[in-house]
């Protein structure tokens, strides 16, 4: 696995905290270069200088301010990349978060940011490298979407379906990029217990908690299990990436059998709704 990133220019929108953060130390042991964005200026100090401490002495680390869901500053910030690393060979789309609540109870307003966020902010990342990809002939792009991009349960419609359109969009995206011999992929992370995970869980709703709570498919892995996988499939020609067999027995039961995995989230909720009704007589 490290011999494929040694010596690689590597860009990872959020690099600054959770599943971002986690690649870009993995990578710079791997004796990778690695430039991150992301708003917040502290943490990509922070991050910068803990990449040099565990990175080669000749690698290139470095960061810049950047909101994806800009598309003007997105296309300034690839300029400053490609001629900080001088090239690029791996970029991770990354950057997004999550916002549950029910759908009555979300504002317009919330449906679209995760829009501009989780969806726009990949594909304005993707189409600002593209033409250097092309040009290059060759190199990986890898966009994060989530276990909710293939199927979702209560409390994540705005959610999930920003991360349907990535999913969407990367499954055509490949086929244009694969004409260029430049690889497009899929990951689908696990719940991890991320600086994000802990914003989500503010204010989720009881039943959405609940739900997990009494699920048997889902577990909270660590930011270093979840960035090991993702390096570790980078480099194979699978286009859907997934860690842990909580993640790939949803993703094959959905797969394989998408009414009954309905029919398990079904009893699931309804399991969660009797808990909590006998708790505190409420759904609240
Ligand atoms: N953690 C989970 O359980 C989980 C599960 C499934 C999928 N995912 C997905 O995995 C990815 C990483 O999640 P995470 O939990 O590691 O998130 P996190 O802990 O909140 O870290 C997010 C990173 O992205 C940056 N960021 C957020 N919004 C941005 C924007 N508009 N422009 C540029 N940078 C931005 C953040 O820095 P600033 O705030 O300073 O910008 C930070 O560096 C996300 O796409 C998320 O949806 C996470």
């Amino acid at each position: 696995m490290s011999k494929y990133y040694q010596g690689k220019k590597v860009f990872i929108t959020g690099g600054s905290a959770g599943i971002g953060k986690g690649i870009a130390i993995a990578l710079a042991k791997s004796g990778a270069s690695v430039m991150i964005c992301a708003r917040g200026k502290s943490n990509l100090d922070a991050t910068v200088k803990e990449l040099k401490s565990v990175g080669s002495p000749g690698a290139v680390f470095d960061y810049v301010v950047l909101d994806v869901s800009d598309k003007k500053q997105v296309q300034a910030a690839a300029k400053k990349v490609l001629k900080t690393l001088g090239g690029l060979d791996v970029l991770i789309c990354n950057s997004g978060y999550a916002q549950a609540g029910e759908a009555s109870d979300l504002q317009d307003h919330a449906f679209r940011k995760l829009m501009d966020v989780n969806f726009f902010g990949h594909l304005n990342v993707a189409l600002a490298f593209q033409d250097h990809f092309r040009a290059q002939g060759k190199g990986d792009i890898i966009f994060l979407a989530s276990t909710l991009a293939i199927f979702s349960v209560y409390g994540y419609g705005a959610y999930s379906a920003s991360k349907f359109a990535i999913s969407g969009f990367a499954q055509a995206f490949r086929q244009e990029m694969m004409l260029h011999n430049v690889k497009v992929k899929l990951f689908l992370p696990p719940t991890t217990n991320t600086p994000g995970l802990e914003k989500e869980n503010e204010d989720k709703p009881p039943i959405s908690k609940e739900m997990e709570m009494g699920s048997s498919l889902n577990k909270v892995h660590s930011i270093e299990s979840v960035s090991k996988a993702i390096l570790k499939w980078i480099p194979n020609r699978k286009f859907f990436g997934y860690t842990g067999w909580d993640s790939w027995l949803q993703y094959s039961l959905f797969k394989h059998f998408p009414e009954f995995t309905l029919k398990i989230a079904d009893s699931e909720l309804k399991a969660a709704q009797a808990r909590l009704k006998k708790k505190n007589g409420s759904l609240k």
